[in-house]
């Protein structure tokens, strides 16, 4: 027990020094609670039938990273994009096989072309089933926010979720103003601050 508090600890040390560099960045005064981040990989599908990745944006010190590898995804089918280059290290270190790309979310379609990305036999990039979000994006500057939205939006496959947490309990979702449709949503109290989980998709085409 103890040692897990002071693992926690020395998650939230990192992430306090990012948070005083990159405020608006970071956007988060701890990492995420164990809760909030089960909370978030429940709701991805760990064993998809064909070959994929999830994508998580914004990995931070690695609590929804945790959860997604304890939810039974292997590390070889998870791809995270960290924006800051000491945490992004830290993620290396602390999970081992993981693709770290370190970059920008705006760049997430590019980044699918790059060398980095995990590829099949046939050196194909494997495609993204889900994407799962810990980016503060109402911190965010809305140019640069704009531009992420437009990312995950071009990047999310048609059938896929994506999964975003927010401390801004009733504000709509800024995935929904850009033009996902909300599936479902989730408080999650024991969290600091208290959070919401949206679940999104491209909204379903009606056939004519
Ligand atoms: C609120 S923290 C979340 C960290 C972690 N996922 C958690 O839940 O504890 C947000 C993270 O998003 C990263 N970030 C912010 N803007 C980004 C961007 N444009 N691209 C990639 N990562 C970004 C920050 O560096 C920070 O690590």
């Amino acid at each position: 027990m103890a040692s897990v508090f002071r693992a926690q600890q020395q998650q939230n040390a990192l992430l306090w020094r990012e948070l005083v560099r990159r405020p608006g960045s970071v956007g988060a005064i701890c990492a995420s609670s164990r809760r909030l981040a089960a909370c978030m990989a429940s709701h991805i599908d760990p064993h998809p039938d064909a070959p994929s990745v999830v994508v998580e944006l914004g990995g931070g010190t690695g609590a929804i990273t945790a959860a997604l590898r304890a939810s039974g995804l292997p590390a070889s089918r998870l791809v995270v994009v960290e924006h800051s280059a000491s945490l992004a290290q830290h993620l290396r270190q602390r999970f081992e096989g993981v693709c770290v790309i370190h970059g920008d979310a705006a760049d997430l379609p590019r980044m699918l072309r790059g060398g980095d990305w995990p590829a099949d036999e046939a050196g194909r990039p494997l495609p993204i089933a889900q994407i799962v979000s810990g980016l503060p994006l109402l911190s965010i500057p809305l140019p640069a926010r704009r531009r992420i939205l437009a990312a995950g939006i071009q990047a999310l496959p048609a059938q896929g979720r994506l999964i975003q947490f927010t401390y801004a309990l009733r504000a709509p979702s800024p995935w929904q103003q850009a033009g996902l449709q909300l599936l479902s949503r989730e408080r999650v109290v024991f969290n600091l601050p208290p959070a919401r989980v949206d679940v999104l998709a491209h909204p379903v085409q009606s056939s004519r």
